[in-house]
């Protein structure tokens, strides 16, 4: 999940052209602003999550923010009839965002502290929220809301209720694959989640390797 509710691409490729107008220029050390306009230009599905970002500041604590799955899901019951779904998990501590001020002044790597005091006091809970699509929803297309008014249940909560710094956790030697679902959770047909799976197996592979 990421903290935004739409990602930044539709297609694999507009996130691959996506990161090449970013790369910095050699002349400055920093992306260069007119390559990142020319690709806005030309990949319209590179808008809404800069859009988002733009009007959100970051939260002040990773305990303060809510994580969407973005992608839509099948729930598949056992009469196979599949009802179409989105994810996202709401902070029990609160949706937060920083001031500009807060933005300028922390300091390096302040997440993963503040998130090893929270939990000094006590746990910290997502409460995890489902919404189900209706016919005609985008569902291979992470970069379009749904609509609003769509029905939301609290199906579940996570607890986290101990943290270490991830430098030599244990979570570092695990792959992360979207595609790995319980059985009645399939994958729609969306491009980018589709990607995704091949794509963490290479850069896996390379962490290991050291490559
Ligand atoms: C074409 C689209 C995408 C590509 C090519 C891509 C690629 C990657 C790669 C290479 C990694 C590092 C994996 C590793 O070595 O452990 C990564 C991590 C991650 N990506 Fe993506 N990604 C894409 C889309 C997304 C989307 C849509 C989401 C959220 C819904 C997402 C969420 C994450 C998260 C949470 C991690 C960190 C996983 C971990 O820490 O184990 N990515 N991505």
């Amino acid at each position: 999940m990421l903290n935004t509710p739409v990602f930044g691409a539709a297609t694999p490729q507009t996130f691959y052209d996506d990161i090449v107008s970013k790369k910095p220029d050699p002349a400055t050390g920093k992306p260069d602003p007119e390559k990142i306009k020319a690709l806005r230009a030309s990949h319209p599905d590179s808008l809404p999550q800069p859009k988002y970002l733009a009007e959100h500041n970051p939260p002040p604590s990773w305990a303060n923010s809510s994580y969407f799955g973005i992608h839509t899901f099948k729930f598949v019951n056992g009469a196979k009839k599949t009802t179409l779904v989105r994810w996202q998990f709401v902070p029990e501590d609160g949706d937060k965002q920083m001031t500009d001020a807060e933005l300028k002044s922390s300091p390096p790597n302040f997440l993963q502290q503040r998130l090893l005091d929270r939990l000094k006091q006590g746990p910290v809970r997502w409460d995890m929220m489902l919404t189900i699509g209706k016919s005609g929803d985008p569902e291979n297309n992470p970069t379009l809301l749904w609509p609003a008014d769509r029905k939301t249940i609290k199906v579940g909560t996570l607890t986290i209720t101990s943290a270490s710094p991830q430098k030599g956790a244990p979570c570092e030697e695990i792959k992360f694959d979207p595609l790995v679902m319980a059985d009645g959770i399939e994958p729609t047909n969306d491009p980018v989640l589709l990607f995704r799976s091949p794509a963490y197996s290479i850069s896996f592979g390379k962490q290991l390797s050291g490559d």
